[in-house]
């Protein structure tokens, strides 16, 4: 009985043990759906060009492609891992040049479909719970483009050696070395084709990792490591690829794959294998080429009509600088037939800087919305409108697109995509059409920070906003927060009278060293940013002119309630108690932490993006807005006139509260700036003027 049940058994085991004809060699010189032994999970997918696509450029996805059988790694449970060699070619092509996740991993693995795994951060390899066990006999080398704090990774563009751990037990800055031995960088999101070396030699017990740029492999490896792989694998495991994308995204490809067992896996021609398909990047060039070439042949058109008719009635006059600056310039008259002539029925709106109104442009019937502006210094005109073009080249879902511009004496007309939505204010205060649910709110505020992001370090220059508020994001027909008006305070910081400068913003999402230093930063925004946070988790404006005086400032607020223990009580009340409570809570402590009136104690725009996405955790302890590092700046202005007004306008004990001294030396020192801080555009910006 015994014995014939030890048969069965072991006829079970050898009928459940793999196939072992077994195959010690893969080799892919590019993909084909047919006959191609890979299971791919997730979004992965082989495209008519025979590339392997792991995900596009969707946030959080993940893809997973693995040879279909379990190839053989050990001569029994206990015994030594074979040697292996793989080479593979690789590309990844961020969705926006230069902001792109989250990479991509070479694996060996027990299961082909890695369930339970997660994206982002986790590449979809493991998840938050089994991040380091052992008994997830995974190994993998990862190809990663983002520095998550969380994980130790040196910086943003790394090839690490991962051991049942995202947390690299051997990394190095992503290069390959010449022939002269010189060490040479690569930029793995450049989109340019990689081929990657991974070689295991399980006598000398070393893994090493090579890179290079074309199909020679150089002789020194960028990563050499001294491992044994035995405890680690198991004697059967799956071999293949990895990939996820965060709230950033890139697309990751492999062009060709070749492994091999016990020896040295075939080499791969780059020259042979499918490329990508046009690059983007192209695409818009051409587009733009054609724009150009299309507007540039309208502007040569309407501009000798109109010099025709400047002859009769001595018309708009273009400046030839104008026809330089190129793309982006429209007629006047265009325009005017778009709005129906600037009608106070298409009138959607007075923002920041002059009326807008709604149009649909006549030949391709896009709905427009044209800002005018008028603008009374004629000389900064110029340098204003290079600026415009400039920005109008930047693109992101998460900003309202600029699509051109008019220049019509002193009035300067920009058209924007048309937002159904509109503003995101009206959606907030004074009850609003619709009340947003926390979902959508939370959507909103990733869309921003992401928008925001992309202005901070996604383009050649680093674009300030200067006037993040919550009527400047603007949602579209999805609800997706977009950040409009970008660039433009520029003009009003240039300003008519060069010796002074004048700040812009908006009274409560004013940056505390704006006062003092003038210069709007990265850091400023950020602090805008927080302002707007905590205004859509509390539906409250961050200065509440006719609110209860304990109320006035909304950060100050949202801090008791925090040092309270009764943050929940912030949250805005028409939400009803619907809302995920972590992501309220994480929301209003990074609201916080941007409020901080020391700029350096301020997230960048990078790190709330990381918070928003929840690959690092929000500080559990928080040090108070109000407290100011001083070290580094002890100028006798001390902090904002703004905050100290206001802070002081109550004596609450506040834990923000401001000494008199203090506010005094402020009130002596900011005789005139900080007045037009207060000349504020809002109308809590307005009546707190009066009331002063
Ligand atoms: C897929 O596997 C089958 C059987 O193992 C083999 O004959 C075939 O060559 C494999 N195809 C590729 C592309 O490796
Ligand atoms: C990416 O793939 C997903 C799932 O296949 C799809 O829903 C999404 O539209 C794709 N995104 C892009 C930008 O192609
Ligand atoms: C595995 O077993 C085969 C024969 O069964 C032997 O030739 C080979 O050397 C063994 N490999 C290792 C690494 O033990
Ligand atoms: C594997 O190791 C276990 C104990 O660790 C031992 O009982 C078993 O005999 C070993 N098997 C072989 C094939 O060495
Ligand atoms: C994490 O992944 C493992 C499998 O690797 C799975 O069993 C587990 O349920 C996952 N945990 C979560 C929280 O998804
Ligand atoms: C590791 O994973 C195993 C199996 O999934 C589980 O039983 C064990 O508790 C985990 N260990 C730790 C430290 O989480
Ligand atoms: C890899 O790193 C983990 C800790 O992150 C450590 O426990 C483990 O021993 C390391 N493995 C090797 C082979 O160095
Ligand atoms: C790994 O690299 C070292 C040089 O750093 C070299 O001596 C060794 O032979 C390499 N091993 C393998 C398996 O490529």
């Amino acid at each position: 009985m015994a014995t014939s049940l030890t048969i069965l058994l072991a006829i079970v085991f050898l009928l459940s043990t793999p196939v072992t004809s077994q195959v010690d060699e893969i080799f892919y010189g590019g993909f084909s759906d047919v006959g191609a032994n890979l299971t791919k999970t997730g979004v992965a997918e082989i495209d008519k060009d025979g590339i392997l696509r792991l995900t596009n450029e969707t946030s959080r996805l993940m893809g997973h492609a693995f040879h279909s059988f379990p190839l053989q790694f050990k001569n029994s449970t206990n015994g030594t891992a074979f040697s292996f060699s793989t080479s593979f070619a690789f590309a990844i092509v961020p969705e926006y040049p230069k902001l792109g996740g989250h990479g991509f991993a070479f694996a060996i693995s027990p299961s082909k479909e890695l369930r339970g795994a997660l994206p982002s951060q986790y590449l979809g390899l493991l998840n938050a719970s089994d991040i380091g066990n052992f008994s997830n006999h995974l190994f993998a080398v990862e190809f990663d483009t983002v520095k998550d704090f969380e994980f130790e990774d040196i910086n943003d563009n790394h090839v690490g050696i991962d051991i049942d751990s995202l947390e690299s037990n051997a990394s190095s800055p992503a290069a390959y070395y010449t022939d002269d031995s010189t060490q040479q960088s690569i930029n793995l999101q450049s989109g340019n084709t990689i081929q990657a070396w991974i070689d295991y030699d399980s006598v000398g017990n070393v893994l090493n990792v090579t890179l290079s740029p074309s199909s020679s492999k150089p002789k020194l490896p960028i990563l050499s490591f001294p491992l044994d792989l035995s405890p680690i694998l198991q004697e059967f495991m799956y071999v293949g690829f990895s990939a996820s994308t965060g709230l950033l995204a890139s697309s990751h490809y492999v062009f060709g794959w070749s492994f091999k067992m016990n020896g040295v896996a075939r080499s791969l021609d780059l020259s042979s294998l499918p490329s990508l398909p046009e690059p983007k990047e192209r695409h818009t060039a051409l587009t733009i080429g054609l724009s150009v070439s299309s507007v540039v042949l309208v502007i040569s058109a309407v501009s000798i009509i109109i010099y025709m008719i400047r002859k009769i009635r001595n018309a708009d006059v273009i400046e030839a600088w104008e026809l330089d600056i190129g793309p982006h310039r429209f007629s006047y008259q265009e325009l005017k037939k778009a709005t129906k002539g600037f009608r106070d029925k298409e009138l959607l709106g007075h923002g920041g800087f002059g009326r807008v109104y709604r149009g649909t442009l006549p030949n391709s019937q896009t709905q427009i919305a044209v800002k005018r502006i008028s603008h009374d210094s004629k000389q900064g005109m110029r340098e204003f409108v290079s600026e415009i073009a400039s920005i109008g080249r930047l693109r992101h879902r998460n900003l309202v697109q600029l699509l051109g511009w008019c220049r019509r004496y002193g009035n300067l007309m920009l058209v924007y995509d048309f937002m159904e939505n509109g503003s995101l204010d009206k959606f907030l205060f004074d009850e609003p059409k619709l009340i947003l649910s926390w979902e959508q709110r939370f959507n909103i505020i990733k869309g921003v920070a992401s928008g925001l992001l992309y202005l901070h370090e996604g383009y050649e220059q680093v674009v300030i906003h200067r006037d993040i508020k919550a009527s400047n994001v603007l949602l579209d027909n999805e609800l997706n927060g977009r950040v409009g008006d970008f660039g433009l305070a520029r003009l009003y910081e240039h300003g008519s009278n060069p010796g002074t400068t004048r700040v812009v913003g908006t009274l409560g999402y004013l940056a505390p060293e704006l006062s003092r230093t003038g210069k709007a930063t990265t850091n400023s925004d950020v602090f805008a940013f927080g302002a707007l946070l905590l205004e859509v988790t509390c539906g409250r404006r961050p200065i509440e002119a006719k609110a209860l005086p304990e109320e006035l400032v909304l950060v100050d607020w949202v801090w008791d309630k925090w040092t309270e223990g009764r943050i929940l009580e912030a949250v805005d009340s028409t939400l009803t108690g619907q809302y995920d409570e972590g992501e309220v809570v994480m929301v209003l402590k990074l609201g916080l932490l941007c409020s901080s009136y020391s700029p350096t104690a301020r997230p960048s725009m990078r790190q709330v993006v990381r918070y928003l996405e929840g690959e690092v955790e929000v500080p559990a302890v928080l040090n108070p807005p109000c407290a100011y590092d001083g070290g580094k700046d002890d100028s006798p202005g001390f902090n904002d006139f703004v905050h100290s007004y206001v802070s002081s306008s109550y004596e609450k004990g506040s834990s923000c509260s401001v000494d008199n001294e203090n506010v005094n030396a402020g009130f002596a020192s900011v005789n005139a700036s900080p007045l037009s801080l207060l000349n504020g555009r809002g109308t809590t910006g307005g009546s707190l003027g009066s009331s002063f």
